[in-house]
């Protein structure tokens, strides 16, 4: 009976214990709604660097984050985008004075063959006759031809120039998309050269 007693206390014990934590973990943890609550590892939060944001007292302003020198170029920025924007002026002002800088022979002519037959073809077709697959099967409006076809800008397709082409490649034009982020400026230079030979087709 005595030895019942005493399990009974200890039972008592223990549960008034149990209770007594998760009662003040309660009333702790609801204290401050914006406090992030026990945290581990402390310095894997702040970085030994600089925060942007963060005063500095290295530098004069006691900035951490500081204007760039003039002329500086984000990583992979491509300046003819500045000097030819999306505008009827600036699509004839490339057509003037754009030219293709890259050797055009059969390794350059190759490589932009396969990069019109991925990111080109299936609108324009495989030849540029405006027939690409997802004109047959999915009753998109063909392009014109590159061959013989004319530009909804004006003039015949196969008079487009370098510029033109590179322009049209850049931003796009109506339903067809811009690829200046899927497309490098180099890839598509390869690519108006390869254009080229599909306006001379018959
Ligand atoms: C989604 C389908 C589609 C894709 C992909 C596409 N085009 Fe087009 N493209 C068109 C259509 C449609 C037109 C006609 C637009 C208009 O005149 O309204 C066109 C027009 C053109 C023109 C004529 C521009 C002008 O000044 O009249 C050129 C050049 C051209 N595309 C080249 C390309 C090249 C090179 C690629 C691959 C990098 C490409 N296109 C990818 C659908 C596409």
């Amino acid at each position: 009976m005595k030895e019942n007693m005493l399990v009974m206390n200890k039972l008592k014990i223990v549960s008034a214990a149990i209770l007594t934590v998760a009662v003040v973990t309660g009333i702790t943890s609801c204290g401050d709604k914006k406090s992030p609550g026990m945290e581990f590892a402390r310095n894997m939060y702040d970085p030994i660097a600089y925060n942007p944001d963060q005063p500095n007292k290295n530098f004069a302003n006691g900035q951490t984050a500081q204007t760039p020198p003039e002329g500086t170029m984000p990583v992979g920025y491509d300046p003819v985008t500045d000097i030819y924007p999306n505008t009827p002026e600036g699509y004839q002002a490339a057509s003037t004075s754009l030219h293709n800088p890259l050797p055009v022979n059969k390794q350059t002519l190759l490589e932009g063959r396969t990069l019109y037959l991925h990111m080109c073809s299936h609108c324009h077709g495989e030849q540029g006759k405006g027939d690409g697959a997802i004109v047959a099967n999915q009753k998109f409006p063909p392009p014109p031809s590159y061959s013989s076809g004319n530009s909804s800008r004006g003039g015949a397709m196969k008079d487009l120039t370098d510029g033109k082409i590179f322009h049209t490649i850049t931003y796009g034009l109506n339903l067809m998309g811009p690829h200046r982020t899927q497309l490098n400026p180099t890839e598509r230079w390869k690519i108006v050269m390869y254009v080229h030979e599909l306006q001379k087709l018959q």
